[in-house]
């Protein structure tokens, strides 16, 4: 597949619609979320031959936690050994893993896995992804108030969890829902957004490179005349 027209440094997607593609198979929601696995890897794969510098996907809200147990620790326990099963990917593809969200209400056993990823995949230099777990846009903004005013700084882009990740150019949220869900409230305040009915486990390649050519259409103005 030829890459898309133009390639945008940051893309962040909020991967929706596990749970209804499931369904319409007659199966269990999990069953959704062991599919879009796959599609998370189809998406980091093809951010790496496309040159894309950052991809981040939100995994799991601070909402999210409302959810049943059973789906909760159903989900905690695939993206555990999802990161695992991808380590030597990630260091083949030169692939920077990161976890970015409210990691206090993660397991002991979650959070040493992620550290030690991180730790070893920081020489990947190709495409950093970003996986948001336990995190809202509301929680960043807030915890990152409370460290601006400690340090007794007015600035507060330092102190979001996202700090030294360009913000996205292009977010893309599938399942045909047209909201932000409490995702990086202040991150996207200049990012296009591209909203596709098709369901999470579903977009592969094809959808991606579509959904960036639809980008590539925009006219990012930043509030200036042209
Ligand atoms: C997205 O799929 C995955 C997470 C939010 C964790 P959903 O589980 O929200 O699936 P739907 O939206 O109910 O179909
Ligand atoms: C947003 O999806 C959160 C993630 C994709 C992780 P939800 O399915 O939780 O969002 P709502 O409840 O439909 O807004
Ligand atoms: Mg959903």
């Amino acid at each position: 597949m030829q890459p898309p027209s133009i390639i945008p440094t940051h893309v962040s997607i909020i991967m929706d619609g596990n749970g209804r593609w499931a369904r319409q198979r007659g199966k269990e929601r999990v069953y959704g979320h062991f599919e879009g696995v796959e599609s998370v890897r189809a998406v980091m794969e093809a951010s790496v031959d496309w040159g894309i510098r950052y991809v981040s996907f939100f995994a799991f809200s601070e909402e999210n936690w409302g959810r049943p147990d059973s789906e909760v620790n159903t989900l905690m326990g695939l993206m555990l050994k999802a990161m695992v099963g991808e380590l030597e990917n990630f260091k083949e593809h030169g692939v920077h893993f990161r976890v970015l969200g409210n990691r206090s209400r993660l397991s002991d056993e979650l959070n040493a896995t992620i550290d030690m990823i991180d730790n070893e995949t920081a020489g990947g230099d190709r495409l950093t992804m970003i996986l948001l777990i336990s995190y809202s846009g509301k929680w960043d903004i807030q915890q990152a108030a409370r460290r601006m005013a400690a340090a007794g700084s007015d600035d507060i882009e330092p102190f979001l969890v996202t700090s030294g990740i360009p913000d996205p150019d292009l977010l893309i949220r599938t399942s045909g829902e047209q909201r932000l869900s409490n995702y990086m409230l202040w991150q996207l305040a200049y990012t296009e957004f591209v909203f596709t009915p098709t369901l999470w486990p579903d977009f592969r390649k094809e959808e991606y490179r579509a959904a960036i050519e639809e980008y590539a259409l925009r006219d990012r103005r930043f509030g200036k005349v042209k």
